[in-house]
């Protein structure tokens, strides 16, 4: 049972969509940097129309979905792995967006949808568990209509950190975070494939200090293992203070002509 009793709590100056949810029902369903923050930034550098369908790769808890089909009326297929379709069936009945938004339990390299199906992919704080393979983007591709978009924003460093760990890090380093990159590697990562044209590429401004907000404000919430990843991911970014970690943002588009795309 989540008692949040500030429903100003989560406020942000710049997301002002976001402002509109229910600071109780992100906290409970929270997987880590605020999902609806991160999307609210890729919605500034890529616009989405009503009835556009849209897969959201790595849902976890279906918010960014929600948040998709309400403030934009798209349609939504809510794509996760860890999270079971019938969990997060029950969480959009809920927020009545039945009708626009459809759970689908499936891996990133196994799904279930018909080819060119999409006109948009957004993947938030997701991507990098499965996308730094070289192939894994054109396979992602064969499910978008020449002409549609992709985005995503994860958490990733200002320069690449290679086999070095900075001394500020390293008491917190996790292995797997050898996923996050710059925004220069993802452009170079996805350019390569001559299947893109790349349209934006860069860090969210003050990025790691939402993370940081955010990591703060639901502290006192979270139960089980979150107690400790917060006080830890509290520790880190405070030890960093932006100097390494930040979260990147890319978008691009598959080109409509069978030729193959020039990056700008
Ligand atoms: C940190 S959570 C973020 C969830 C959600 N996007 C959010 O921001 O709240 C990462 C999500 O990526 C999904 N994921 C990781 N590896 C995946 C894979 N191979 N196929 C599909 N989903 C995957 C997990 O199921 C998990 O829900």
């Amino acid at each position: 049972m989540w008692v949040v009793t500030d429903p100003d709590m989560l406020r942000h100056h710049r997301y002002i969509r976001s402002n509109g949810y229910d600071p109780a029902w992100v906290v409970e369903n929270q997987m880590g940097p605020h999902p609806l923050w991160l999307l609210e930034a890729l919605t500034e550098v890529l616009p989405i129309e009503p009835g556009m369908r849209v897969l959201d790769l790595g849902c976890g808890r279906a918010m960014t979905s929600i948040f998709l089909a309400r403030e934009f009326g798209a349609q939504v297929w809510a794509t996760d792995l860890w999270i079971p379709a019938e969990e997060n069936e029950r969480r959009i009945a809920e927020a009545g967006l039945s009708e626009l938004v459809t759970a689908v339990h499936a891996e990133a390299h196994a799904l279930p949808f018909e080819p060119e199906f999409f006109d948009l992919v957004v993947s938030l704080d997701a991507y990098q568990y499965f996308g730094t393979d070289d192939l894994y983007l054109g396979y992602l591709l064969s499910f978008l209509k020449p002409g549609g978009r992709i985005g995503a924003v994860m958490p990733g460093t200002v320069r690449e950190l290679g086999e070095e760990i900075p001394s500020t890090l390293a008491p917190f380093w996790e292995w797997d975070f050898c996923c996050w990159h710059t925004p220069q590697w993802w452009r170079s990562h996805w350019a390569k494939t001559r299947k893109v044209g790349i349209d934006h590429v860069g860090t969210i401004e003050d990025g790691w200090r939402d993370w940081l907000q955010f990591n703060d404000t639901i502290t006192p919430w979270v139960t089980g293992w979150w107690v400790d990843e917060v006080a830890t991911t509290h520790e880190m970014l405070m030890a960093d203070q932006g100097r390494e970690l930040c979260f990147v943002s890319i978008t691009a588009t598959k080109p409509t002509a069978a030729k193959e795309a020039t990056t700008t």
